[in-house]
């Protein structure tokens, strides 16, 4: 059965469409039939995969219902469905549509491949556009920044879940919480490791992504970090990760 990832954090800048992108590398090389899904206008995703510029063929095309998005085949066991940078208009455009909550569900379950994983990338919000990754996954992933802040917002995250759980999918679940951009020679970061650990418990992988700068110069090259960086520690913690989900299920 496919398991749907909504990776999601309203705090911007968290580490999300890395996570999307690295985790989705690392389930399609451990040959799991995986799909992307570019839920955020910024296009991030997309760009760093150089899939920025499908007009014809996007989730906002689909969204508005003019299309089923033909996913693009990156390798035989990763696909993707870009965005594109009008999707910004998405959440006006569809104000007054029915059920446009459940739009993204339907998208998903028309699709014709049969995929062992689907991770969808939210954008920086709890809008509309990530109510519909809530109401299409059947988990939630949550990165975490390592710092203060960043934890603070973590209640209202939580509040969306259940209010979509009870309201427009019963079967969400929340799969865990990671730690990213982690330092540990700082106090704070572990400090904050403490605090996520005492709140969240076993809901926290074990694994934390470090900081680690060959993550932010990977997408500048449009590559993933296994390709940019085979040895740097994002390659090792996102390997950690994609192990650690996988065994999970
Ligand atoms: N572990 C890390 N170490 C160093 N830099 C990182 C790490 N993870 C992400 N970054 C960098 O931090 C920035 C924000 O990461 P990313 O775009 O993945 O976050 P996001 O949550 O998707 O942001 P947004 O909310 O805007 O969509 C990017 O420049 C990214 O390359
Ligand atoms: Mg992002």
């Amino acid at each position: 059965m496919t398991k749907v990832y909504a990776v999601c954090n309203h705090k911007g800048g968290v580490g999300k469409t890395t996570s999307v992108l690295n985790l989705g590398v690392g389930f399609s090389r451990r040959r799991k039939k995986t799909l992307l899904i570019d839920l955020d206008p910024q296009s991030n995703l997309s760009q760093s995969m150089g899939l920025d510029e499908h007009f014809d063929n996007n989730i906002y095309g689909a969204l508005k219902g003019e299309y089923q998005p033909e996913p693009v085949v990156v390798n035989k066991n990763l696909h993707v469905i870009p965005a594109i940078l009008d999707l910004s208009g998405a959440e006006l455009e569809l104000a007054a549509v029915p059920a446009r909550e459940l739009l993204l569900r339907e998208i998903i379950e028309k699709t014709s491949d049969s995929y062992d994983y689907i991770v969808i990338d939210c954008p920086p919000s709890l809008g509309l556009l990530t109510l519909n990754a809530l109401a299409a996954a059947k988990s939630v992933i949550i990165p975490v920044q390592s710092e203060y802040l960043a934890v603070h917002g973590l209640k209202k995250i939580m509040e969306t879940i259940e209010i979509v759980k009870k309201r427009l999918n019963s079967e969400l679940e929340l799969e865990g919480l990671f730690l990213t951009q982690y330092d540990k020679r700082k106090v704070l970061n572990r400090d904050i490791r403490e605090t996520v650990a005492e709140a969240f418990g076993a809901k926290v992988f074990q694994t934390v992504i470090r900081d680690n700068i060959a993550l932010a110069e990977a997408p500048v090259s449009q590559m993933d970090i296994y390709t940019y960086k085979k040895n740097s520690s994002g390659a090792l913690d996102y390997a950690s990760l994609t192990k650690e989900i996988l065994q999970k299920n």
